[in-house]
């Protein structure tokens, strides 16, 4: 388990980024926190670096699908209730694809994740500052985000 202090919302994006240089074809990545706790502004980070620039809250859609390489499937399942609902949008389709899945409100959806994930979870500490822990990355990726300078 990894801590980070963002402060501010460029650092997030930042923390973001440097996740994304070590995430690996299937894997999922859990973003848990309350609203505006920083989620979004850490997908958004991930994903412009992995070459896609827009990255809005999916919120509306339930799933945003980038482009980039590889693939990303940022959900949120802020508006569903149980995992059944997020079973009906096939989810495991998108799981099998071999892309990065990020999933934004985890716990509403819990029964329908994979046993195997990165867990965020996020937490404010005062005025634009973030407290994030990070769970699930193994002793070699914990120490090559040490090493990219973001924690
Ligand atoms: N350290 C920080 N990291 C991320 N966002 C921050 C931070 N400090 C303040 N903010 C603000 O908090 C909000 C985070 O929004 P967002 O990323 O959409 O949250 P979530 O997806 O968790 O609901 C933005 O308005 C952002 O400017
Ligand atoms: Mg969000």
């Amino acid at each position: 388990m990894l801590k980070v202090v963002s402060h501010s919302e460029a650092e997030t994006e930042a923390l973001g980024a440097a996740l994304a240089n070590l995430l690996r074809p299937g894997d999922f990545v859990a973003l848990s926190g309350g609203l505006g706790a920083g989620k979004t502004a850490l997908c958004r980070g991930l994903v412009r670096a992995l070459g896609s620039e827009e990255c809005a809250s999916p919120t509306f859609t339930i799933v945003h699908e980038y482009d980039c390489d590889p693939p990303v499937y940022h959900f949120d399942a802020y508006r569903l209730n149980n995992a059944d609902e997020l079973y009906e949008i096939g989810c495991e389709e998108y799981f099998a694809r071999g892309g990065i899945v990020l999933m934004e409100w985890p716990e509403k959806v819990e029964e329908a994740l994979p046993k195997e994930a990165v867990r965020l979870f996020f937490a404010g500490v005062g005025e634009g500052e973030r407290l994030i822990e990070i769970d699930g990355l193994g002793p070699a990726r914990e120490e090559a985000l040490k090493a990219a300078g973001v924690c």
